[in-house]
């Protein structure tokens, strides 16, 4: 009985799941891609290994231990126990796996010599992925910057970085592009440039660049760096170097719900999308440029895009990919939006608003505490289909041919760390819940909206080196105990009600 499901699913930490009595029918459609996702600092470890160069995630967290929760150098080991990892993923029925290349291990230096053991490494991973059915999806920029790139010319605030960039891309497609089909140029580029980029104590501001503009330096160089890289793409593609496959990058963040039907909250609202989606989104899926709202708003501190930059940027991408952890909710600033400008030094003035993020599902002590996580409802603004109406304005406001993905989503789960029996820590009820609410509106949203949803990848395939926190933020579906230095992995029950919903759910 091909209606049955073999879990049911949890309840509902407040109210029952009875959606899944909606979506037990539904499939995800032939081909749909379910994946989970990694990043190379956050699971390798083996930072100093085969010839690795320092990355600036290898800088900061020693030589400012304080301002850090640990440094990455060992963290998941992937490095050297991909091969079980992948079997351990293979018994999820995944069938799609995300991860991220160390441009530090291709060029320990940024640029200049290339390091062919790094290049043998990625070669094994790729093919031991395939041998597992897991298609590889294949990220070249996580934030991991070169050390080396950042002493010398301040990397993302400089132009520079374009062609070091480029010719990185350059090397690592001619040599994966054979099995590579599905490849995205940077990660969150927002959240990178606005925080991680001008991280101060990883990077000397070089001259003309100070806090204030150097996220907009960075946007506009990693716009034209992404451009850049993905028309030499195309060249490969073209002329038969490699072999024909999409590419794009991972946008973040969200259009919140606006508070209320006033105008003032649905600027709100409109404001934060821009400042936060479209900054990059539209410029590559739109029309080549910034919204209007950014170039207003930052005047001379966004550097303006060239014609020739709008052209090279405008369609660069063969598909949509978005981060989607939660909904958020979006209020007008109290005394206006000009006062608040006025008041405030921060010229990025989308958070000027009140941009209110609360919480919902999910007991409060985890990451995203105090944020929505629950996709369907949103008490305070009486919205009950928050995931499905982010889904339609993201296919509606920057349409792509090649469809939409849900690159990441997931939880970490309040007081996992408090958790102290192996059994309660991998008793994950809140996370198991999370997943099985977003399966549902995922599949409400492929066979009511007619969402062109072709696939998700959850984060993360197990806990792993969550950056300034360290080891302390969970979002595992397997429990790793760091403590112990065999690192034994475990299934958290999230992992198994994901593996018996899928594999009822896909085609
Ligand atoms: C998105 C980032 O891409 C990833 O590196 C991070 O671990 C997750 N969000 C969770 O914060």
């Amino acid at each position: 009985d091909s209606t049955e499901l073999k879990l049911p699913p949890a309840p509902h930490a407040f109210f029952p799941n009875y959606l899944s009595e909606r979506t037990k029918i539904l499939k995800f459609p032939k081909g749909f891609k379910y994946g989970v996702a990694s990043a190379a600092t956050q699971v390798e470890g083996a930072a100093k290994e085969d010839g690795k160069g320092p990355s600036v995630w290898d800088y900061g967290p020693h030589v400012y231990p304080d301002l850090y929760t640990g440094a990455p150098d060992v963290t998941n080991d992937f490095y050297h126990r991909y091969k079980n990892d992948f079997a351990r993923l293979k018994a999820m029925g995944v069938n799609t796996f995300s991860l991220s290349i160390a441009w530090t291990r291709i060029y320990p230096l940024g640029r200049g010599e290339v390091n062919e053991a790094g290049l043998a490494f990625y070669d094994k991973v790729i093919d031991e992925a395939i041998k597992n059915n897991l298609e590889p999806v294949v990220t070249l920029f996580h934030w991991d910057t070169p050390l080396a790139l950042s002493v010398q010319y301040g990397s993302w605030m400089s132009p520079k970085v374009i062609d070091d960039y480029n010719q990185y891309a350059e090397t690592v497609f001619r040599r994966l592009g054979d099995r590579v089909k599905m490849w995205i140029t940077f990660n969150e580029p927002r959240v990178f440039c606005s925080q991680v980029a001008v991280i101060p104590y990883t990077l000397t501001y070089p001259d003309g660049t100070n806090s204030t503009n150097a996220p907009y330096q960075c946007t506009h160089n990693l716009l034209v760096a992404h451009g850049t890289a993905v028309q030499t793409y195309r060249k490969l593609v073209k002329e038969g170097t490699i072999a024909a496959g999409q590419i794009g990058l991972k946008n973040d963040d969200n259009k919140p719900t606006p508070w209320s039907d006033s105008e003032e909250d649905k600027e709100a609202s409109d404001r934060h999308a821009d400042f936060f989606v479209g900054i990059f989104a539209k410029p590559i899926y739109v029309d080549g440029d910034y919204p209007a709202t950014c170039k207003e708003t930052l005047g001379d501190i966004l550097p303006p895009l060239t014609p020739e930059e709008q052209k090279l940027v405008k369609g660069s991408a063969d598909f949509y990919a978005q981060d989607l952890y939660r909904v958020n909710t979006a209020k007008a600033a109290p005394n206006g939006i000009e006062a608040c400008k006025k008041n405030s030094s921060d010229p990025n003035w989308p958070t000027c608003q009140d941009n209110r993020v609360e919480y919902t599902s999910g007991a409060p002590g985890g990451w995203g505490y105090g944020q929505q996580a629950d996709p369907r409802v949103n008490w305070l603004v009486n919205s009950w289909f928050a995931l499905r109406d982010q889904l339609k304005y993201l296919t509606k406001t920057f349409p792509s041919k090649g469809g939409i993905y849900i690159s990441e989503f997931g939880w970490a789960e309040a007081f996992e760390n408090q958790r102290t029996e192996l059994y309660q820590i991998v008793s994950d009820y809140g996370r198991e819940s999370y997943y099985m609410d977003y399966l549902n509106e995922f599949l409400l949203a492929i066979h009511e909206d007619s969402i062109d949803l072709r696939g998700i990848f959850a984060w993360s395939l197990y806990d792993n080196f969550e950056w300034q926190s360290g080891l302390t933020q969970k979002f595992g579906l397997q429990y790793v105990n760091f403590t112990d230095p065999a690192l034994p992995r475990y299934f958290k029950r999230s992992f198994f009600s994901m593996r018996d919903s899928m594999k009822h759910h896909l085609e």
